[in-house]
């Protein structure tokens, strides 16, 4: 039987602002270093590739972050945030009104400006984003419409970035989300999920916040038993030598197409 979360884990558990000021200083020797670089190209390739395009993108799980949108923002007209908890969307909140107090993005704004090609400035590229985002909501992947109580028309693209491991307890579970997020998109619509394999927990501060760990054999199988077919599936290594923060093994980037 699916399992998700307890609802109050992320409310209570987890302080969004600490999460980002660990994980989110590129370059800092974090062990999201290689995660950050590697899912930003992934989305750089595919939103430049010219084949990830349309109207409106719904991220699922955004908040605090905003890292996963910064190369969708040049593809898509309209782009939907989500969060799971109220105390996330508070802090992606901060960054949508300029507070001085925001956590600074600057460190990841130059890797994905410089992948781009410097067509714009970091200051343009996080305008440009803010400017996208046209609404807020709040999602819970367990339920059949994710977006519930809003009803939206259905979408060309979803993205969702290590969200999946954090919300499901069991592989039945991350079957069950991915169906549910497929009622958000258009037939033939994109989704891109970005996420670690193998881990069974990540720190932050002094706890330990649960992961469901999972291989590319399982993500294979899950993702086409569950409405889509896969258009790739990249994966990243751990390197020797990672601080332990997390017991990851890597990371993956997948491509699909709900059929
Ligand atoms: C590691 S954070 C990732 C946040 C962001 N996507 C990122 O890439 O930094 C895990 C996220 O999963 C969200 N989450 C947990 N349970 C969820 C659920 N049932 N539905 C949707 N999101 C959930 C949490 O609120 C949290 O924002």
């Amino acid at each position: 039987m699916a399992e998700f979360n307890n609802p109050k884990e992320y409310e209570e558990k987890f302080d969004p602002r600490l999460y980002l000021e660990t994980y989110f200083h590129l370059g800092s020797g974090s062990l999201a270093d290689n995660f950050i670089r590697f899912q930003e190209e992934q989305f750089h390739k595919a939103f430049s590739s010219g084949k990830v395009k349309g109207h409106t993108l719904i991220d699922i799980g955004t908040a605090p972050s905003i890292y996963q949108l910064l190369s969708a923002c040049e593809a898509f007209d309209e782009i939907i945030a989500t969060s799971h908890t109220q105390r996330e969307l508070c802090e992606l909140q901060k960054w949508q009104n300029r507070e001085a107090d925001a956590f600074d993005w600057s460190s990841i704004l130059k890797y994905v400006c410089d992948l781009e090609g410097n067509r714009i400035t970091m200051k343009e590229k996080e305008e440009k984003l803010r400017g996208k985002i046209k609404q807020t909501l709040l999602c819970d992947v367990s339920k059949s419409n994710p977006l519930a109580p809003a009803e939206l028309p259905q979408v060309d693209c979803v993205t969702t970035t290590v969200c999946l491991e954090a919300a499901c307890r069991n592989n039945e579970a991350y079957g069950l989300a991915l169906k549910n997020i497929c009622n958000l998109l258009k037939p033939g619509g994109h989704l891109l999920i970005g996420g670690d394999l193998g881990a069974n927990y990540y720190e932050v501060g002094a706890e330990k916040i649960f992961s469901l760990p999972v291989n590319e054999k399982f993500l294979k199988d899950v993702v086409g038993e569950n409405g889509y077919r896969i258009v790739e599936l990249a994966s990243f290594g751990r390197p020797e030598g990672d601080d332990d923060a997390s017991d990851y093994e890597g990371f993956y980037f997948i491509h699909a197409q709900k059929v």
